[in-house]
């Protein structure tokens, strides 16, 4: 069943490369076409970082490099996405629904988003020659199972090729089997709380890994399966209920999809009873992973945690209860995985739950702290709590200055390269994220991208911080 129609040869040969339109962009601002979208360098021609077609070989300016400044050989560089915030008219998902409703708690829908789907060849070539060598991208399973049951080899093929072009550019590919959306159809039926999801979706992950498994460099069963318990965590003031919370809030809207919808048992990701989510994700990484590797036992599976740097309040500080209730479990998980991913972008200053951001402390564009720091102590925490190699999956920051995110990635790898220094076990970076994309509830607004996206003729800008990290990346140095 869903054997692959075109085999795609898991070939290392370098097939296309943008590295004459980068040379070309870096004499002055050109504007290139590659597929049907441009691509545009921001400030091209006044930065060396950008004049990569004339730099000397990788060998060469590693060997330059100073070795201090050097993390370990065949560290992972990489750039993140997820499938319903890139690739547009994911119509078969949970989140479309949603988005589509009155009074819908999403600013607004994320239509075409970044059309990713078709133009995921330049954006992985572009990935590739800005000298990342690792692509983090995840399935959308409502596309490759929209009905329950019926699974589509045409959609599985899609991803197939994009898997096969990250090879073909030699990036390693980290593949994220759920991240958020699921199938309209499974949500319906009450998403994570339904005591059949494990069961359904250990189905979808031996389907797609007996399809696609032998491209996968490393499998994810979820991503952040801890944010369900997390919301409680943070509180969200509402006018006349400032002690509300996130899950609260909800909770709230949860009843007006149900009632729209008709669907009565209707729970997403992010709505539906925290615990009971937690306590289905658990149980379907469990099935979702030994799926995987009843199909493919060599393949590396783990997941990706959200983690925020935990620091105690002066007074009262439920620390300790907030590891034990959101992380807890998820470490567990992770000492029987073969790595785990750590996602972080700020720290957290827990007391009671976790305080409002300080006044005067600088905020990004989505208000957490900026605070590159986070990086260096959540790998410290948890690897020494999982005591299992650790991947760095998403760490980034919402700006529209640029030149705050270079700062961010400049002192975020400091950071980490001190703990690797101290022998953390870190094997690679992945920055949140490629492309300026949907950030969900808060539509296209905040700007994550080392990538800008002008969402009406879809032209792809590098911005600095991407050739940046991109240099980093290529020295593998910092
Ligand atoms: C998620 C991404 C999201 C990012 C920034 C992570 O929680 O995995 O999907 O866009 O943070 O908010």
């Amino acid at each position: 069943m869903n054997e692959p129609q075109q085999p795609v040869a898991k070939s290392k040969s370098r097939v296309m490369t943008r590295r004459s339109l980068l040379q070309a962009a870096s004499a002055g601002a050109v504007v290139g076409i590659v597929g049907t979208a441009p691509l545009a360098i921001a400030g091209a021609g006044t930065s060396a970082e950008t004049r990569r077609g004339d730099q000397p070989t990788d060998a060469a300016s590693a060997a330059a490099a100073d070795k201090s400044k050097s993390f370990p050989d065949k560290f992972l560089w990489g750039c993140a996405t997820a499938g319903h915030q890139v690739e547009g008219n994911n119509t078969n998902s949970d989140l479309w629904a949603m988005e589509h409703m009155p009074d819908s708690m999403f600013k607004e829908p994320s239509g075409d988003a970044c059309d990713h789907y078709h133009l995921y060849p330049q954006d992985i070539a572009m990935l590739a020659d800005l000298g990342f060598n690792t692509y983090r991208f995840s399935l959308e399973w409502s596309r490759i199972e929209p009905e329950e049951g019926f699974f589509s080899n045409a959609e599985l093929e899609h991803y197939r090729r994009m898997l096969a072009a990250c090879h073909e550019h030699h990036l390693t590919t980290l593949l994220t089997y759920s991240h958020f959306s699921l199938p309209r159809w499974f949500a319906i039926k009450g998403g994570w709380q339904n005591p059949a999801a494990p069961d359904l979706y250990a189905r979808f992950c031996e389907k797609t890994t007996r399809h696609l498994g032998d491209l996968v460099d490393y499998a994810s069963t979820f991503n952040e399966p801890d944010i369900p318990q997390l919301l409680n965590w943070i509180n969200l003031p509402m006018p006349g209920k400032p002690e509300a919370s996130l899950t609260e809030m909800f909770q709230a809207s949860l009843m007006k999809v149900r009632k729209h919808l008709n669907a009565p048992d209707f729970a997403s990701f992010f709505v539906g009873d925290g615990k009971k989510i937690r306590d289905g994700l658990l149980a379907a990484h469990a099935k979702g992973k030994g799926a995987m590797k009843s199909v493919r036992s060599e393949m590396p599976v783990g997941f990706n945690l959200a983690m925020s740097d935990d620091q105690p309040a002066p007074t009262d500080s439920h620390l300790a209860e907030k590891r034990a209730d959101v992380y807890g479990p998820w470490l567990e998980a992770a000492k029987r995985c073969d790595y785990l991913g750590v996602q972080t972008y700020s720290r957290a200053i827990v007391g009671k739950k976790d305080l409002p951001t300080p006044k005067g402390v600088e905020t990004t564009q989505v208000g957490w702290e900026y605070y590159p720091e986070c990086v260096e102590h959540v790998v410290r925490y948890a690897s020494k709590e999982a005591g299992v190699p650790i991947l760095v999956t998403e760490n980034g920051v919402a700006a529209t200055d640029d030149s705050r995110r270079v700062e961010y990635f400049q002192r975020a790898l400091t950071g980490l390269k001190r703990a690797i220094d101290d022998g953390v076990d870190v094997r690679g970076y992945v920055a949140w994220s490629l492309l300026d994309n949907f950030e969900w509830m808060s539509g296209f607004e905040p700007k994550f991208g080392i990538v800008a996206v002008d969402l009406a003729t879809q032209r792809r800008t590098v911005k600095p911080s991407g050739a940046f990290l991109g240099n980093i990346a290529r020295r593998n140095s910092l």
